[in-house]
């Protein structure tokens, strides 16, 4: 069964940036919670190239990666037959909606994301306009799939909130045309920090190496980074916000492990941080294991993984143009003579 041929079953899109690597902080908040959905609901996982766009990207490496984060997908457990795994550039109707959506959408509702703002500081060279209208792009991405539930980590709520404006304000203007998708969001593991500074998320696109573990570090830099994780001197393992570098530690392993935090914090009471970190460590290097030796093997069957690009990239198209389609006639647009 694949996911077209699923009437019944609700429909999840989600996505991710082929911006770097993909870390553990991606792994445990979307990764790791998409492969539990695959069986439930017909999946939609798309590598948001274009996203990437909005800020500078070397050619050759935005190529590398995207196909990286594909493989990985797949390595993590993702079945490229019954999900569909594409890059967002190969289905037109992506942009073509977005240009739509940009008219139905306000500049005082851009205006107000933070991660626009965070980013136009972080780039404050290159404030282009794909960055003020990045949330109108991840709309278009989900309604054109007529999706349900959108998983995706916290930082994302506020862009989910604005599809859900945009596709009210659609419905309301012309009639039933998408579903208003609601976010799903993981509770533990949902916001994974950095390893450097625990007050900030993970995040690939941080300069100190240090403050992010992705998915294909070798076993020693996982312990090494991990062993050099900012912690307190407090001296005592405690799930608080008064301990981030601990909490974010304990998080990490019971994301992992998926054992109940109260249970892990007793277990753990009389351990030093040393003593943690190594624990820490050891779910995270096991955890990780499998996952780059299928991507290694993957890495060498070039014509398999060009087959899923090109086919998954065709059952998208189709979807998606049936969508655009629908939205172009309700506006008004000329119908295409045949
Ligand atoms: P991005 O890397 O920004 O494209 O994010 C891809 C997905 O990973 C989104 O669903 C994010 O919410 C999630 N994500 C990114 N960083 C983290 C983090 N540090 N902790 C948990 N989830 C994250
Ligand atoms: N903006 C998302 C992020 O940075 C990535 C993304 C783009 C996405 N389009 C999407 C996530 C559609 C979910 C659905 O994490």
């Amino acid at each position: 069964m694949t996911a077209e041929n699923q009437k019944d079953k609700k429909v999840i899109f989600s996505g991710m940036q082929p911006s770097g690597n993909i870390t553990l902080g991606n792994y445990l908040g979307a990764l790791k919670n998409w492969t539990k959905l695959q069986d439930e609901y017909n999946c939609v996982f798309c590598i948001v190239d274009l996203h990437a766009l909005t800020v500078r990207q070397d050619p050759a490496e935005l190529r590398r990666r995207s196909r990286e984060v594909l493989m990985l997908y797949i390595a993590a457990g993702l079945d490229p037959e019954k999900n569909i795994i594409y890059y967002q550039s190969h289905v037109g109707a992506h942009a073509e909606l977005a240009w739509i959506l940009n008219c139905y959408t306000y500049m005082g509702e851009l205006n107000r994301m933070t991660q626009f703002k965070e980013k136009s500081q972080k780039h404050s060279e290159n404030i282009n306009a794909g960055l003020f209208t990045y949330p109108v792009l991840m709309a278009a991405d989900i309604l054109l799939y007529q999706a349900n539930l959108v998983p995706v980590g916290n930082d994302q709520s506020q862009h989910l909130e604005l599809c859900r404006d945009v596709a009210i304000r659609f419905n309301n203007l012309y009639g039933e045309t998408f579903i208003v998708p609601e976010g799903y969001f993981p509770k533990v593991g949902a916001r994974i920090m950095s390893l450097q500074d625990p007050t900030k998320k993970m995040s690939k696109s941080d300069e100190n190496e240090n403050s992010y573990i992705t998915l294909l570090d070798s076993p020693d830099t996982i312990l090494r980074k991990i062993k050099k994780a900012v912690t307190d001197s407090e001296a005592k393992i405690a799930y608080r916000d008064e301990q981030p570098g601990i909490k974010n530690l304990l998080n990490i392993y019971c994301s992992i492990t998926e054992e109940p935090i109260e249970k892990v914090v007793e277990r753990f009471s009389s351990l030093g941080y040393g003593e943690l970190k190594a624990k820490v460590a050891e779910v995270v290097v096991e955890e990780l294991r499998p996952i780059q030796e299928r991507f290694y093997q993957l890495e060498k069957d070039k014509s398999y993984i060009d087959s899923i690009i090109k086919n998954n990239a065709e059952r998208a198209s189709r979807i998606a143009y049936k969508t655009l389609s629908k939205v172009q006639r309700k506006i008004g647009l000329p119908a295409k003579i045949r």
